[in-house]
């Protein structure tokens, strides 16, 4: 089959782990006989660099014109970066949402998975670990606090900055019927995340929620509160499936999640629209501080590419080759600075990328 994919590598790290993760791709292409384009977009800091905006319609078209876009990382060290000088419209962040919220990429998929040969980097005791956990996180991603109206004023020599979180019933029942939809291919189990007792957003949340569970009877859904969930991710992460949520709460509760997996470094995400375009990203950040130094771990980028072989490609058999070899070099000991431990191989970016390929 051919794919025109959209390739964004951005900023910090995303070039270097992006060069891997093409890697896999490309082995991939030779193994199943198939043939991916790529064209390259320049988003963020990059796009900053030469347009002195970080999103441009040109990048815009190109990405709507392929069968889906993978990105490594977008934005830099904002004590130091340029940048950060601009006003925040102009920043590389809006690039990236800019660039969600025209492709309507509403549902984010971030799943977070212990790895049996990463228990020892997980920051959890082994009585609280137990079994492992296999959750997904699906993160409404272009509504609420990030698209809401904001503004700063000053009155009287009062300074006040709004932020308006706001959510409508088809932007919530779009999500949730994603999670549902997940949730039928998982251990059927949805746990709905708001702050019901305070956010009216929060309360039109749950109703709607209610009301798309009464169409997947086959799926128990429970609701939490967001501060309950941040406490029940590191007292039992076992217990979670599919975690439903908005924009913001799925923000902060995914790079938690990450972080009980050993490293933030192993996270993929999928950003999908009603079709099966999607853009797929790791859940990290830049990392600017480790950028160009062979040291980012490019496993997050190669899940995040296994994840568009499924969900765009419908390729299920290649996707599940990507993951099983890279569970066959973790259990061969190889691991990147973020998720070594003792006894291991240390390996960089770039060997890390040709270790995986290689086993495909
Ligand atoms: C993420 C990132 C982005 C977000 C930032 C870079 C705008 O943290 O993808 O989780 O907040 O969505
Ligand atoms: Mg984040």
């Amino acid at each position: 089959m051919e794919h025109k994919i959209a390739v964004i590598p951005g900023d910090g790290i995303g070039p270097e782990i992006i060069r891997e993760a093409r890697k896999v791709l490309d082995k991939i292409c030779k193994k199943y006989n198939h043939t991916f384009i790529y064209e390259e977009i320049l988003l963020g800091g990059a796009s900053i660099d030469v347009y002195g905006v970080p999103l441009t319609e040109e990048a815009i078209k190109k990405a709507k014109s392929a069968n889906a876009v993978l990105m490594g990382s977008i934005g830099g060290d904002a004590s130091v970066s340029p940048w950060y000088k601009l006003e925040p419209s102009k920043r590389p962040e809006a690039g990236l949402l800019g660039i969600r919220k025209e492709l309507n990429l509403f549902a984010n998929l971030r799943p977070a998975y212990l790895y049996q040969e990463l228990k020892e980097s997980c920051p959890l005791r082994d009585e609280v670990i137990g079994e492992g956990f296999d959750m997904i996180i699906v993160r409404e991603l272009t509504g609420g606090l990030y698209f809401g109206k904001r503004e700063t004023l000053e009155e009287n020599g009062i300074k006040t900055a709004i932020d308006t979180l706001s959510y409508n019933d088809k932007e919530i029942r779009r999500i949730a019927v994603k999670a549902f939809e997940i949730a039928r291919k998982r251990k059927k189990n949805v746990i709905s995340v708001d702050k019901a007792n305070v956010l009216d957003s929060s309360r039109l949340w749950r109703s709607v929620v209610d009301e798309v569970a009464g169409e997947y009877p086959d799926v128990t859904l429970t609701h939490m509160l967001v501060d309950n969930c941040a406490m029940q991710l590191v007292r039992d992460p076992g217990q979670f499936d599919v975690i439903l949520t908005e924009n913001m709460f799925g923000d902060i509760l995914s790079d938690e999640a990450s972080m009980i997996t050993g490293s933030i470094g192993m996270l993929p995400s999928a950003s999908l629209n009603e079709t099966k375009f999607g853009l797929y990203e790791p859940s990290h950040g830049s990392a600017p501080n480790i950028a160009g130094q062979n040291k980012a771990n490019p496993i997050a980028t190669i899940l995040s590419a296994a994840m568009m072989l499924r969900y765009s490609f419908d390729m299920d058999e290649e996707a599940e080759d990507v993951e099983r070899a890279i569970q066959k070099i973790l259990a061969d000991g190889y691991r990147t600075e973020d998720i070594m431990s003792e006894g291991c191989v240390p390996v960089g970016t770039e060997e890390m990328g040709n270790l995986i390929a290689q086993e495909i």
